[in-house]
C-alpha cells in the first residue's frame, strides 16, 4: 500500500494520534495539526457527507507506487463507527507552510524559487498522469481538482500534491477508466472549457490529464504574480499582488455557469503582465501556461513536457 503499512497498524496509529489544533476548514472537513510519538501529522477528518470523497482518497493513497516526493506522504486512513454516525481520517506528512494558496497570499518568491516550486508540480503531476507497465505496475492517475488550495508547500522549496477525493485511474491493459462515485465536482474556477461545455469525453483517460493541465496553468498563473523582479533603471523590485484566476470577471464563488460564460463563451484568460518577459524563468512560464490553457485540449503540454522544459533552465 502507500504507506506499506497493514491496515490494522493504520488502525493503530490513528488511535495514538492527538489533535494539536485545527489548520484549515473547507468544503471537504478540517484539516488538523496533530501529533503522533512526538511528530507532527496533519489529520483530515471528512464531514459525514464526504464518504465517497474519503473511501477514494484513500484507495488512490494505497495504490503501489504512488510515492513521490511531490506527493503528499500518506501515513494512515481509518474509520471509525460510533452509533449512529461514521468519523473518517485520513493521516499525512505535515506541512508548515500550509497550501500554496495561503503561501502565495503572505509570501514573494525569486524567479529561481518560482522554478523550483512549478518544476516540482509538474514532477508531481507527471508521476500521477504516467502509467507503470509491469508487476508491481502503477495505474495512470489523473487529478481532477488542481488548485493552489490542493498544493502543499514543502520546507525545501518544493510542494505536494494533496486531495485526491476526486482522482480517476486508468489501466491500458484493462482499458478500463475507474471513477469515483462521488456526487462531488471539481471546483468551477479551475474548470477546463471542455469541462464546463460538457464535451469532455469521459472514455477517453487522456482527456482527464488535459484537463488537469488546464488546471496547472492557471496555478502557474497565481505562482508567476508573486514572483519579483528588478525594476528597470530603479533599485527596487515588484511583482502583483496575489490572485486568484479570474478574481477580476467572475464573483467571489463563482459558480459553474459563471465559468463557462467567461471561460468558454467570452474565450477570456489570465491577463500576462508584460514585465515577465525581462527575466528568463517568468518569460519560460508566461509560454508555458498559455500552452496549459489553450482552448484546444490535444495541444496542450503535458506534465512530462513542462517538467522537461522547466529543468532545462538552468
Ligand atoms: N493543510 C491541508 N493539508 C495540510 C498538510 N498536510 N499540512 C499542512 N497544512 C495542511
Amino acid at each position: 500500500s502507500g504507506s506499506g503499512l497493514p491496515l490494522l497498524v493504520q488502525r493503530t496509529i490513528a488511535k495514538q494520534i492527538q489533535m494539536v489544533r485545527s489548520v484549515g476548514k473547507g468544503r471537504y472537513g478540517e484539516v488538523f495539526l496533530a501529533k503522533w510519538r512526538d511528530e507532527h501529522v496533519a489529520v483530515k477528518i471528512f464531514f459525514r457527507t464526504e464518504e465517497s470523497s474519503w473511501f477514494r482518497e484513500t484507495e488512490i493513497y494505497q495504490t503501489v507506487l504512488i510515492r513521490h516526493e511531490n506527493i503528499l506522504g500518506f501515513i494512515a486512513a481509518d474509520i471509525k463507527h460510533m452509533g449512529s454516525h461514521t468519523q473518517m481520517m485520513l493521516i499525512t506528512d505535515f506541512h508548515e507552510h500550509g497550501s500554496l494558496h495561503d503561501y502565495l497570499r503572505t509570501s514573494v518568491i525569486t524567479p529561481q524559487k518560482l522554478q523550483l516550486m512549478a518544476y516540482s508540480l509538474a514532477s508531481g503531476l507527471a508521476h500521477l498522469h504516467d502509467e507503470i507497465v509491469g508487476t508491481p505496475g502503477k495505474p495512470a492517475i489523473a487529478h481532477r481538482d488542481i488548485k493552489s488550495n490542493n498544493i502543499l508547500v514543502k520546507r525545501n522549496g518544493q510542494v505536494a500534491i494533496a486531495d485526491f477525493g476526486l482522482a480517476v485511474k486508468y489501466t491500458s491493459e484493462m482499458d478500463e477508466i475507474q471513477i469515483a462515485q462521488n456526487a462531488r465536482v471539481s471546483t468551477p474556477r479551475y474548470m477546463a472549457p471542455e469541462m464546463l461545455n460538457q464535451s469532455l469525453n469521459q472514455q477517453q483517460f487522456e482527456e482527464f490529464k488535459r484537463a488537469d493541465m488546464y488546471s496547472v496553468g492557471l496555478v502557474f498563473w497565481e505562482m508567476s504574480r508573486r514572483c519579483y523582479t528588478q525594476v528597470p533603471g530603479a533599485n527596487t523590485t515588484t511583482c502583483e499582488d496575489y490572485a486568484l484566476p479570474y478574481h477580476d470577471v467572475v464573483p467571489a464563488d463563482p459558480t459553474f455557469d459563471d465559468m463557462y460564460d467567461v471561460v468558454c463563451i467570452k474565450g477570456f484568460r489570465p491577463p500576462v503582465p508584460l514585465r515577465w518577459q525581462d527575466d528568463d524563468v517568468l518569460a519560460t512560464m508566461s509560454k508555458i501556461m498559455q500552452e496549459c490553457w489553450h482552448p484546444n485540449p490535444t495541444v496542450r503540454l503535458t506534465a512530462l513536457r513542462v517538467k522537461k522544459t522547466l529543468g532545462r533552465l538552468q
